[in-house]
C-alpha cells in the first residue's frame, strides 16, 4: 500500500514548483491588464492556456507510465507531480479563462477539468484512508480464508440443522445458499445488506428457541452459535469488498472524465483556431 511519502517527495519539490507557477501566474495576471480586459486570447491568456494544456497531457501520461516498467522517474515522483500540478491547474486555467464562462465548449473543458480534479481529491483521500481500514478489518485473515471458514461453518450447520424442525432447516439452507457477498456495484459499495438471509436466520433462530423440546435445545444452541459466527464473517467479507471497491472505484470516474476533458480540450483549441 502507498505511504504518505509521495506527497513529501524530494522535500516537497512539486508542491514548491506548483506554488511558484501559481504565484507567477497571479502576479502576471495582476500586472498584465489589457485595455479590453483579460481574456484567453491575450499573450498571457495563450501562455496560461498552453501551460494548462501541457500539464493536462502530463497528468494523462500517468495512465501510460503506471503500466510500463521503463521510463523516466519513479512512480512516487510521478504521483507527487500529478497531485500538485493537478492542483495548480485550478489557478492557471481559471486565470487563462479570465473568469469568462458561458454555455460553450470552452466552459465544458473547464468544468470537466474541475470535475477530474475533484475526483482526484477523493482518490487521494481513499489512498490514505482505506488501506488502513482494510488491514484492520482482515487482521490476520485474507478474503479467501474468510470464505473458507464460512464454508466450514456451513458444513457443520447443515449437520446440526438435520436434527431440528423443517422451519429451521429451511432457514439454515436459505442462509447458506442465498447469502450474497459482493454482487452488483451498489451492493459492493455497501457493507450492510438489509435483507441478508444469514441475519434473518440469526434473528428467527433466536425466537424459535422457546418453541423447541428440551432434547433439541443443545443442538439449537450449537446451530445458533454457528450462524452468529457466520454473520460476523459475512459482515467482514462484505466490508472487505466494500473497502476495495471504494479504494479503486473512483478511478472509473476519474479516468473517463480525464478522457472527456482531453476531447473537450481538443474541441476548444480547434474552435479557437477555426474562428481566429
Ligand atoms: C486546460 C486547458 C484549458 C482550459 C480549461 C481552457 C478553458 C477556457 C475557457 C473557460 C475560456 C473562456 C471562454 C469564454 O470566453 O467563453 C477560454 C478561452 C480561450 N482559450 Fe482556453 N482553455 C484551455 C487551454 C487553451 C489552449 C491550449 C489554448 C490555445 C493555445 C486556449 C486558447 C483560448 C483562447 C484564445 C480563448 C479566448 C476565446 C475568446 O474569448 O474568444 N485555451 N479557455
Ligand atoms: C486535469 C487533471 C487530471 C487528470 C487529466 C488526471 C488523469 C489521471 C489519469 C489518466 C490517471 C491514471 C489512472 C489509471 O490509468 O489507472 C490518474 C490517476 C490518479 N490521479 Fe489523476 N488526474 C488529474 C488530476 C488529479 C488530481 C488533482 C489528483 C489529486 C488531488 C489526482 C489523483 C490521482 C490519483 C491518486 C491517481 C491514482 C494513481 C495510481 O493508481 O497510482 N489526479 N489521473
Amino acid at each position: 500500500m502507498r505511504s504518505r511519502s509521495f506527497l513529501e517527495y524530494r522535500n516537497f519539490l512539486y508542491l514548491k514548483l506548483s506554488l511558484l507557477l501559481m504565484i507567477a501566474a497571479i502576479a502576471a495576471y495582476i500586472l498584465h491588464s489589457p485595455a479590453i480586459g483579460g481574456y484567453g486570447g491575450t499573450w498571457l491568456g495563450y501562455v496560461l492556456g498552453t501551460l494548462s494544456a501541457a500539464i493536462v497531457c502530463l497528468l494523462l501520461w500517468l495512465g501510460v507510465r503506471k503500466r510500463s516498467y521503463f521510463g523516466a522517474g519513479t512512480m512516487q515522483g510521478w504521483l507527487s507531480a500529478h497531485v500538485y500540478l493537478g492542483l495548480s491547474l485550478i489557478v492557471l486555467a481559471t486565470l487563462h479563462s479570465s473568469f469568462q464562462f458561458g454555455w460553450n465548449v470552452h466552459t465544458l473543458a473547464y468544468v470537466l477539468m474541475m470535475a477530474v480534479i475533484l475526483s482526484g481529491f477523493y482518490g487521494l483521500y481513499a489512498y490514505f484512508r482505506f488501506p488502513h481500514l482494510l488491514t484492520e478489518n482482515l487482521s490476520e485473515d485474507s478474503f479467501e480464508s474468510l470464505l473458507q471458514e464460512i464454508s466450514k461453518l456451513d458444513k457443520l450447520a447443515r449437520v446440526s440443522a438435520l436434527h431440528l424442525p423443517d422451519e429451521i432447516i429451511a432457514l439454515t439452507n436459505n442462509a447458506i445458499y442465498n447469502t450474497r457477498i459482493g454482487g452488483t456495484v451498489r451492493e459492493q459499495m455497501r457493507s450492510q445488506h438489509l435483507d441478508c438471509p444469514t441475519t434473518l436466520a440469526v434473528k428467527k433462530l433466536h425466537g424459535l428457541s422457546k418453541t423447541l423440546p428440551m432434547a433439541q435445545i443443545k443442538t439449537h444452541r450449537e446451530l445458533y452459535t454457528l450462524m452468529l459466527r457466520r454473520e460476523t464473517l459475512v459482515a467482514r467479507a462484505r466490508r472487505d469488498v466494500m473497502l476495495r471497491a471504494r479504494l479503486s472505484g473512483w478511478l472509473f470516474v476519474h479516468v473517463p472524465l480525464s478522457l472527456a476533458l482531453l476531447a473537450a480540450l481538443i474541441a476548444h483549441v480547434t474552435a479557437i483556431f477555426f474562428y481566429w
